[in-house]
């Protein structure tokens, strides 16, 4: 539909776009399918770049008029943009085009969710409003001016306002920006507002904008952002610098929210929330989302980007920033955990498989397809390792200085690399292959024990890939202590640095061979290789003082005895079973963190762990072990769980804090081993009495886990009929918990369903993306999954090719199954293949996975 033939771009490519826009000034006159839209823009020549022509981006517009210094100019256009003659010397370009936001079902540009305007610009949707040099290196003002009907009462963009009136509104953007942050919202709106005083004593107007109806979801957010505005002050020295902060929440979102300057855009998921109708995970990510895209208004607005290629050097660092605000607003430890255990859901496999890439990847063909959890998440655990590395003080100097040396910049990794070289001389040449190189590292480890002096030794090996052919040795900061034999600690936490393929450090001195506790805090996003003993991780369940390698000795056992299980039918181990009972048991530890504790290892991650050890996984062999093993724990800790269940129940008013949303979870936890003790009649009783959507729901999932709940579907689809949200979770649950031969049937009667909607993502998402992370139903294995799920993409990818990318993203492991999985899994791929006029973004991904 869009290219015929995809071009790969590439960083080593890069030259800097050869004018200057001095300024831009836009009017919009507002229609559902022909909004005109009229560009002024200023350009001067670049003294920086080499002589090129006149090109500016530009898609799916239908030019009414050009013109540079008020007389009309001749154009050449392509389905990517258009080229003129220009003078040598400054000039205004001006233009008139129409766009249709009303058919744009793609959710990129300008469109139209439930009758309101919005835009989405990141990464390259500005082309699909103007013609403009679509890159974020070209930074600009801009002047707005919004002209609209009955229909938009409220009209915002950029900046602060500037006038407003019968049916129309201006905007100012002080700030130059490139017009991936440029928004524009209209339509029937109310806002929740509030107000914030900066540590300058600048007063700022918050506002949250949402449909009406929707004002009783916002408390929340409008709270999350005041601290977010409160922490980046107090932690980064980073004040807000506009007049007003809109957020406006938007049904119809690709993504959960987008930071453009001045005026969020947020998923409506990513930001409304009530008790009633929102999960305490729910409402953690929403204060995460909220922060993350405030952080940005410093790290990724005032310094941007230089070229795409440079993605992580604003998400990574949001992410890690995000990561840290959660960690000080609710409890360190546990986010730690839940981000090792998303890492290795999202990102070990992506790194591991045919979309390997590096942090900073060097070609791609479509810009949408790299938010990834390697640029991502991956990209905030290499920031983690750096400040370790350079200690806290260190860390804040470069960060000072990277806001002090490019503030108004667009910059590159090698920017960021330097500013911390500056700031505490080090050198990190071999630190930047983390952001260069694709691929998990994976550390073994090797004890030796004689005369007092105790050695390990580790070798680090990257597997491989089409990214990174030959991979070098990386700087691993291994951060371990030494536990004596009694549950004494004889070294606290000491950070080794790895930067041999193979590598001992030694310690003396010992008066007994010592237990290691290695990777402390995930202090490095690898996969560490040890056969440690039963023995010894029981012992580091029971003892160890880091609580992330406490909980990893909980999780390792866990694994240990399910693949056992998957893999020949053993029995649970003892050794697991009794650890659990004693660290259940402990009240001194944080319900979220005992919760945690009776986590198993996603489906998943079992299938490759075992793929890892040559081991060919057996989906429906690993969900049995499961479902064993929840069976043994639920009666190994039979008479724990009333007590258990006593200490869960919360006190006073529903609160989504770290203390209430702990007591739930691990309440949550205990209900669904309780379960499968009673056959539901307890999980029953929480539904009929909850009053807030996470006892609500965890009371439901639990009955449909029991082949229950048929009533209490029925009833929750009749009281919640009307919110969008909700229903979401409605479609999700019942595909997320069902019987593996039953998902797919039950998958597929929901895109038969009256409210399912395909050009939602949302709804899109809550299905079929549901089906996808079913581990036994999607990779059942006469293909039923594959084939529904590819279905599916085929007849989205012409509506919204973004969404439908990324879900493709389903497949990528699917080289791990056997023969017969993987025969199905290419048929599916090939079929979606050669879907005629298929978008760039579905092909890259295809033609990856299948690669
Ligand atoms: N920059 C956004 C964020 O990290 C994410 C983003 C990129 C996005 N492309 C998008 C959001 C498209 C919505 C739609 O916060
Ligand atoms: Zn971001």
């Amino acid at each position: 539909m869009r290219d015929a033939a995809p071009q790969t771009i590439y960083l080593s490519d890069y030259t800097p776009f050869g004018w200057l826009v001095d300024k831009v000034d836009l009017t919009f006159i507002l229609a559902p399918h022909a909004t005109r839209v009229k560009s002024r823009i200023a350009f001067s020549p670049n003294p920086d770049a080499p002589a090129q022509a006149f090109f500016l981006h530009g898609e799916e517009l239908k030019l009414i008029s050009a013109s540079i210094d008020g007389t009309a100019v001749d154009t050449q256009l392509t389905a990517q943009g258009l080229s003129c003659q220009v003078p040598d010397t400054a000039f205004v370009w001006e233009a008139e085009v129409e766009i249709d936001p009303a058919n744009n079902t793609a959710l990129e540009g300008l469109y139209m969710s439930n009758g309101m305007y919005c835009t989405q610009c990141e990464a390259e949707g500005f082309r699909k409003i103007t013609f403009y040099p679509d890159r974020p290196d070209v930074m600009s003002t801009f002047t707005v001016r919004i002209e609209g009907s009955a229909d938009t009462p409220v009209m915002l963009s950029n900046g602060n306002p500037v006038s407003s009136g019968d049916g129309f509104a201006e905007w100012h953007d002080p700030w130059p920006k490139p017009a991936y942050l440029f928004a524009l919202v209209a339509g029937e709106l109310v806002a929740q507002s509030d107000r914030f005083t900066t540590a300058s004593g600048k007063d700022v107007a918050l506002n949250l904008w949402v449909r009406p109806g929707d004002e009783g979801k916002c408390a929340f957010g409008m709270e999350a952002l005041k601290k977010s505005m409160k922490w980046d002050e107090d932690v980064y020295g980073r004040e807000y610098d506009l007049e007003v902060f809109n957020i406006v929440a938007v049904d119809d979102f690709n993504m959960g929210a987008m930071e453009n300057k001045g005026l969020n855009i947020f998923n409506s998921s990513a930001v409304l929330a009530s008790p009633e109708t929102s999960t305490d995970m729910n409402f953690e990510r929403i204060e995460a989302i909220i922060a993350h895209e405030y952080f940005h208004n410093w790290t990724g607005n005032r310094i941007t980007c230089r070229d795409w290629f440079q993605l992580c050097l604003k998400e990574g660092l949001t992410v890690f920033r995000d990561a840290q605000f959660t960690s000080d607003m609710r409890s360190a430890p546990v986010k730690r955990i839940q981000d090792a255990i998303d890492l290795r859901a999202r990102q070990f496999p992506e790194d591991g498989g045919p979309l390997a890439h590096p942090v900073r990847p060097d070609q791609y063909q479509e810009i949408n397809n790299f938010y990834t959890a390697t640029v991502y998440e991956k990209g905030a655990e290499v920031i983690g390792m750096l400040k370790r590395l350079v200690g806290d003080d260190g860390y804040k100097a470069a960060l000072d200085l990277y806001f002090d040396r490019h503030d108004g910049q667009a910059c590159t990794i090698e920017d960021w690399l330097q500013v911390f070289e500056d700031a505490t001389g080090r050198d990190l040449a071999q630190f930047k292959r983390w952001y260069t190189q694709a691929g998990t590292p994976r550390v073994s480890v090797a004890e030796h024990w004689a005369d007092g002096t105790y050695t390990l030794t580790f070798r680090q090996e990257t597997k491989p890939s089409a990214a990174t052919p030959a991979p070098l040795p990386q700087v691993i900061p291994m951060a371990i202590g030494l536990l004596n034999p009694n549950g004494d600690e004889v070294l606290p936490t000491t950070v080794l640095e790895i930067t041999e393929e193979e590598q001992s450090f030694r310690f003396e001195d010992l008066a007994a061979r010592p237990v290691p506790s290695l990777l402390r805090g995930f202090s490095a996003p690898v996969t560490l290789d040890r056969d440690a003993t039963t023995e010894e991780r029981a012992f580091l369940l029971a003892h160890d003082t880091d609580s992330f390698t406490r909980w990893e000795a909980g999780n390792a056992l866990a694994q240990q005895t399910l693949l056992d299980m998957a893999a020949d039918g053993a029995v649970p181990a003892a050794a697991y079973l009794d650890g659990m009972k004693a660290v259940l048991r402990d009240d001194s530890l944080d319900p979220a963190y005992r919760a945690l504790m009776l986590s198993f290892p996603t489906q998943s991650a079992l299938a490759g762990a075992l793929a890892d050890k040559g081991i060919t996984p057996d989906p429906d062999a690993i969900w049995q072990a499961v479902e064993t093993l929840r069976q043994s724990l639920a009666e190994h800790l039979q008479d724990v769980l009333p007590r258990l269940e006593a200490e869960t129940r919360v006190d006073g008013p529903y609160r989504p804090d770290a203390e209430q949303s702990g007591k739930r979870a691990l309440g949550g936890a205990v209900l669904g081993l309780l379960t499968r003790l009673d056959g539901g009649a307890a999980a029953a009783a929480q539904y009929a009495a909850a009053d807030n959507m996470t006892l609500k729901l965890n009371a439901l999932a639990c009955l449909i886990l029991a082949g229950k709940g048929e009533a209490q579907l029925a009833e929750f689809y009749d009281n919640w009929q009307h919110d969008r949200l909700v229903i979401d979770k409605w479609f999700g649950l019942q595909i997320m918990q069902a019987a593996p031969e039953r998902v797919v049937d039950v998958a597929r009667a929901l895109t038969e369903h009256p409210d399912f909607n395909m050009k939602n993502p949302n709804r899109f998402r809550a299905t079929l993306g549901a089906l996808a992370g079913h581990h036994a139903g999607f990779h059942r294995k006469d293909g039923a999954g594959y084939d529904l799920l590819a279905d599916w993409l085929i007849r989205l990818d012409p509506v919204n090719p973004q969404t439908t990318a990324r879900m493709c993203t389903a497949f990528q492991t699917w080289k791990r199954y056997d023969a017969t999985r993987r025969g199905h899994a290419r048929a599916a791929l090939d079929r979606i293949a050669a879907t005629e006029g298929l978008s760039r973004d579905v092909s890259e991904m295809v033609q990856r996975i299948l690669a």
